[in-house]
């Protein structure tokens, strides 16, 4: 790998993100002639649970630098990433940073990697929720606000991205990477059986294929902060569970809530098995003999419609609103009523059927990295890419 070549500079930080960053990175990794790929990881997540074993299964390569952040309040964690990344942007000085999603690592390195004029990719752009009291659509405004090249998973993320003023002809509609991951691993899920061992837990009843359980996930600050919200959720689930068996996997956000706010009993249900989180591909094989998913994650609504399985969304809205449109999603928010009314139609009626959206096709990061190639790499000079990039945008007015 030669040091001339122009350098993306990818970024991960938590979860969600890696399985965003694995295609992309591998397809990256196919033109070592004309690109150096580096790999930062923040350091946002950094456990086995959260971090090690998505790198492993997802056949991610160690980062070339972990900045070890941790975690914080937001505007601490903001700040370190923010702190440490700069160092790396002056070792490394890539062509380009390529940032995915919408977690607290991507505004900070974008923030750094724009007032150093190095042009910003940004993967999944243009979702909004239209929600600013979620810390992940004040990331999402502004990362696509100071990104030169966006590439959006639906089509509905133009429209988001025209209303605020960024130019068309930055944005480019690709599908989605997060489906790139599920198509190439879905085989390798891990069976529930082994699931079961790996986490010495034995299932409290028998599981009917396609129809035995349902998959909760829970971590948004809106559900688990408060108190009162969080126990409403649960007594619903424990209701629930009556119709069908649950299988609960807690993040840490979400089991330090239960242990505080001693909602512990909550779940102590012959109908509820409680699980760590679990590495991806224990996710795709409880996913795969799920017959609903109950989520407040982004990924999942998405994972889920991907897969024709009816999904509950516990949040008010959704920015991602072609699950709803033409895929297997709900938005029924944290009302007990509503909830429960969703559960028994899914089991009496299978739940909506949907379809696979436009691109969803797992070739989603072959796409971005051609164009990657073609305005990034491709014309003349690497050290010349920002400017040329940068004086394009003027020249449009976009900047
Ligand atoms: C973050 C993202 C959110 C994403 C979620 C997925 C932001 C603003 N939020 O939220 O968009 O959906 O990740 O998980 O960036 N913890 C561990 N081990 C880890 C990481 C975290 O135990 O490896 C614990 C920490 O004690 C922390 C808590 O989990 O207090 C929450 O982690 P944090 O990254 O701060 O936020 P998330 O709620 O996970």
């Amino acid at each position: 790998m030669s040091k001339d070549l122009p350098t993306v500079l990818c970024v991960v930080g938590a979860r969600p993100n890696f399985m965003k960053i694995a295609p992309i990175y591998a397809c990256l990794l196919k033109y070592p002639e004309v690109i150096r790929a580096y790999l930062v990881h923040t350091g946002q997540h950094y456990d086995e649970t959260m971090k090690d074993a998505f790198f492993r299964q997802l056949g991610i390569p160690e980062p070339n630098i972990d900045l070890e952040v941790g975690s914080g309040r937001h505007a601490v964690q903001t700040a370190q990433i923010m702190l440490k990344f700069e160092p790396v942007l002056d070792a490394v000085n890539p062509c380009c940073v390529l940032v995915v999603g919408d977690v607290n690592s991507t505004i900070a390195c974008s923030l750094v990697a724009v007032k150093k004029q190095i042009p910003i990719i940004h993967v999944e752009a243009g979702l909004r929720s239209h929600d600013r009291t979620m810390p992940e659509e004040i990331n999402r405004i502004l990362t696509d606000q100071l990104s030169d090249l966006l590439f959006t998973t639906e089509e509905s993320a133009l429209q988001n991205l025209l209303a605020e003023g960024i130019a068309a002809d930055k944005v480019h509609f690709v599908g989605n990477v997060m489906i790139d991951s599920l198509l190439t691993n879905l085989e390798r899920a891990i069976p529930v059986a082994d699931i079961l061992k790996n986490h010495q837990a034995e299932m409290p009843w028998t599981i009917e294929p396609g129809k035995g359980y349902a998959v909760l996930t829970l971590h948004r600050p809106s559900n688990v902060d408060d108190t009162r919200v969080f126990e409403k959720i649960l007594r619903t689930v424990r209701d629930v569970s009556c119709q069908i068996p649950v299988i609960f996997t807690v993040h840490p956000r979400t089991r330090k809530m239960i242990d505080q706010a001693g909602l512990g009993d909550l779940l102590n249900h012959s109908r509820i098995l409680c699980l760590p989180p679990v590495p991806y591909l224990e996710m795709l094989g409880l996913l795969k003999d799920a017959c609903m998913v109950l989520t407040d994650s982004g990924g999942l609504q998405e994972e889920t419609t991907a897969l024709g399985i009816p999904c509950i969304t516990l949040r008010e809205n959704t920015e991602r609103p072609i699950t709803i449109d033409q895929g297997t999603n709900t938005v029924v928010g944290s009302d007990p009523e509503k909830i429960r009314r969703c559960v028994t139609e899914i089991l009496e009626s299978g739940g909506k059927a949907g379809q696979i959206p436009r691109l969803w096709d797992g070739r989603s990061a072959e796409r971005i990295v051609e164009i990657i190639k073609r305005v990034i790499i491709d014309p003349l000079c690497a050290s010349h890419v920002g400017r040329d990039i940068r004086n394009h945008n003027r020249a449009c007015g976009n900047l």
